[in-house]
């Protein structure tokens, strides 16, 4: 029975006997291929799988990061936990430090973080504090916060956040039996991409896999510093879950694209909504505008693609954690009375000729 990451890839983190292992058991989602958008990009051979880390207790990657991040933040005797966050981090922090009994603080931005997320962190108990400010504001309070109280910081900034997430390239690797060719993910503090190579590095030099990916990078258009190179003082998108002007993991990223021959481009959020749509009504799968970045960027660059690849596109979260924006996309049909005319309801499904 799967119990959890940490349990499954004991040996490749930084546990030991000592750690109690905090787990909603997370991990081990699905490797799905997705063939109609497979053949939109109209190259030969060429196979695309998204990684549906949606799937995951709290319904993002973020869990991954946030049992182990929780675990040793139990071990060291933690008994707070802070966090700034566009969504998925405080939603994920605030389930695993109730699950460590532990108290979760979670700075967001106010107005701009989606419904089904802020309901999690409230759910679950976390003492939400919104700020007038967008996310890089709030992780540099945090920051602050955590050098001069003794509260455990859970941004990606902790080692161990990463450490979690690197498993999200072990798992791929298992499912396709080896690495991909391409690598395809959202980017926001860029913390995934690097926990992501990390995984696929670590797991190469063990014999796991033959190859490296090329790692490449999307960020939205209004919130696209390391692709313009410069900080973004007022990020704006849709995709609120990588509205981020200033990256934490900015030199990794970096780091990353050239180790690797990636690239790092922007998507606009016209090109998100699109493949949001896509995905939805093509593939059957349901994920958030921002995970949708990673196919955005896909066809963005879809010129590049060599022929006979294998792609994976890492949807980071799930679509029901932003209601709001799924709704804006959609028209309901409203038939007139509660029991309406059974030709009338044939009719507007186009049942009748
Ligand atoms: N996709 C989703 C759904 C996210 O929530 C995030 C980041 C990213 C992609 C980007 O990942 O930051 O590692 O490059 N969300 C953070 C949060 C910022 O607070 O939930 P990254």
């Amino acid at each position: 029975m799967w119990q959890g990451l940490i349990h499954h890839y004991y040996d490749y983190l930084p546990v030991t006997q000592a750690t109690p292992i905090v787990t909603l058991y997370e991990g081990n989602t699905p490797l799905i291929p997705v063939p109609r958008i497979s053949s939109y990009l109209g190259k030969k051979n060429v196979q695309v799988w998204v990684k549906y880390d949606g799937l995951n207790p709290t319904g993002s990657f973020k869990d991954r990061g946030m049992t182990m991040a929780i675990s040793k933040a139990k071990e060291q005797g933690a008994t707070a936990v802070i966090c700034a966050s566009t969504g998925n981090t405080s939603a994920a922090a605030a389930a695993y430090a109730r699950r460590a009994g532990m108290k979760a603080f979670v700075l967001i931005p106010d107005g701009y973080v989606a419904l089904g997320k802020l309901a999690q962190a409230l759910m679950y108990g976390a003492q939400v504090l919104a700020i007038q400010g967008n996310f890089d504001q709030a992780l540099s309070l945090v920051r602050e916060l955590a050098e001069k109280y003794p509260i455990t910081l859970v941004n990606s900034l902790n080692p161990y956040r990463l450490e979690g997430q690197k498993t999200a390239a072990f798992e791929v690797v298992d499912q396709l039996g080896n690495a991909p060719d391409w690598l395809c993910i959202p980017v926001g503090n860029a913390g995934n991409i690097t926990a992501y190579w990390m995984g696929f590095c670590q797991y190469f030099q063990q014999g796991k896999s033959q190859q490296l990916p090329r790692m490449f990078g999307f960020q939205a258009a209004g919130a696209a510093p390391i692709v313009h190179n410069q900080p973004v003082t007022h990020p704006e998108t849709v995709a609120t879950a990588i509205r981020i002007g200033n990256p934490v993991n900015w030199q990794n990223a970096i780091a990353v694209q050239e180790a690797s021959q990636g690239g790092f481009y922007a998507v606009s959020d016209q090109e998100i909504l699109t493949a949001y749509q896509l995905l939805a009504q093509e593939e059957g799968i349901f994920c958030e505008p921002a995970s949708a970045a990673s196919i955005a960027g896909l066809f963005h660059i879809q010129d590049q693609i060599p022929e006979g690849i294998r792609i994976v596109c890492v949807l980071t979260g799930n679509g029901l954690k932003d209601p709001d924006n799924a709704l804006a996309s959609g028209q309901k049909q409203l038939c007139q009375g509660i029991a309406p005319e059974r030709d009338i309801l044939a009719q507007a499904m186009g049942l009748l000729g």
